[in-house]
């Protein structure tokens, strides 16, 4: 087991590195909770980071949203007043509209196919359009898994059965308009208020992968999960570009190493760790049902609804089919 492996699954017992007094500490936004897909990602970003630097580096994480909610940080880091965020890609899709094609439902299939896109030439490509469009530069990549619908009031397995509930989704036009495409219109709502909402039901609904679910003990204030594949969350680890642009080439460099380490210790925390926490989830009384059809219905009405409305946004049908062939998949006309 690696290094980084071993600290995410709490078997580290001390870190590696004595940092020097003068190590520079960068301050980490991350809304979600502790035992999430995000927390293990700062981690062993930080981990690796230190050891990148030789302990001239480091990071802290502010869990819980503590440096504001997660489209607000993108803002706080463009602008220089941030360093580094965690979150998750549908919430950088408002400032860069490129990496939507993330976001549209059934791209990405599967995590292969999330580490495919993302580790790739095109992962390249958004990164690149990112820091132009946000002034923010993502460096590593976290991987969360397919985001499941959760519901207090009854199981859901059909496109019908969703009739009637009120579901929060973020601030993101691809998943209002999927929602729409379903039939019924969601409630766009910032991620920080989503738990309260949840909670004094003004929403009867959400959808976030296994992991962020227990992160954010949603199993407190839901019982339904339907297991849903429409889209595979990433959540990219961004760092300000006015920060990266002011550090030495062999800093930027630690910084660039340290998110490659990052991105593939969250890959194996998602492989190791989602069965798990889904079991958990279930020992805490949530129920998982499954989509009707394998999804036939779900699947059909949104991707023949919701893809051709973005082709502008994400800078033209042609980019989706750069990203279908690099999965091995039919283009679309
Ligand atoms: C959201 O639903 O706004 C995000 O996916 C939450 C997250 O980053 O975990």
């Amino acid at each position: 087991m690696t290094y980084v492996a071993r600290l995410l699954t709490g078997t580290a017992t001390v870190l590696a590195l004595a940092l020097p007094a003068a190590a520079t500490e960068y301050r980490i936004a991350v809304r979600d909770g502790a035992g999430g897909t995000q927390e293990a990602l700062g981690k062993a970003f930080v981990a690796a980071l230190e050891e990148q630097s030789g302990g001239k580096m480091t990071g802290k994480l502010f869990l819980n949203g503590q440096l504001g909610d997660e489209q607000d940080t993108v803002t706080a880091a463009a602008t220089g007043t941030l360093d580094f965020s965690i979150l998750a890609i549908n919430n950088i899709t408002p400032f860069s509209p490129t990496v939507g094609t993330l976001t549209l439902p059934y791209v990405i299939l599967s995590q292969d196919d999330a580490e495919t896109i993302t580790q790739g030439e095109i992962g390249q490509e958004m990164v690149d359009q990112t820091i132009e469009d946000a002034g923010v530069r993502i460096i590593g990549w976290g991987y969360s898994g397919f985001r499941v619908l959760t519901n207090s009031k009854r199981p859901v397995s059909t496109v019908e059965d969703l009739k009637g509930l009120v579901i929060r989704v973020p601030k993101n036009e691809i998943m209002i308009d999927t929602y729409k495409s379903w039939g019924i219109n969601p409630t766009p709502m910032a991620w920080g208020e989503t738990f309260a909402a949840l909670q004094q039901k003004v929403v009867d609904g959400q959808d976030n992968p296994y992991m962020t679910v227990y992160a954010m003990k949603f199993d407190e204030v839901q019982k339904y999960i339907t297991n849903l594949r429409y889209i595979f969350s990433i959540e990219p680890l961004i760092v300000s570009e006015a920060l990266f642009e002011s550090l030495s080439d062999e800093e930027q460099q630690q910084v660039l190493e340290a998110g490659k380490a990052a991105t593939k210790a969250s890959a194996e925390f998602l492989r190791s760790e989602e069965s798990k926490i889904r079991d958990e989830l279930v020992a805490r009384g949530m129920e998982i049902t499954e989509p009707a059809n394998g999804e036939k219905e779900f699947i059909e009405l949104a991707t023949t609804n919701v893809w051709p409305q973005f082709y502008d946004q994400i800078g033209g049908k042609g980019e989706l089919n750069k990203v279908l062939a690099s999965l091995g998949r039919p283009a679309v006309d």
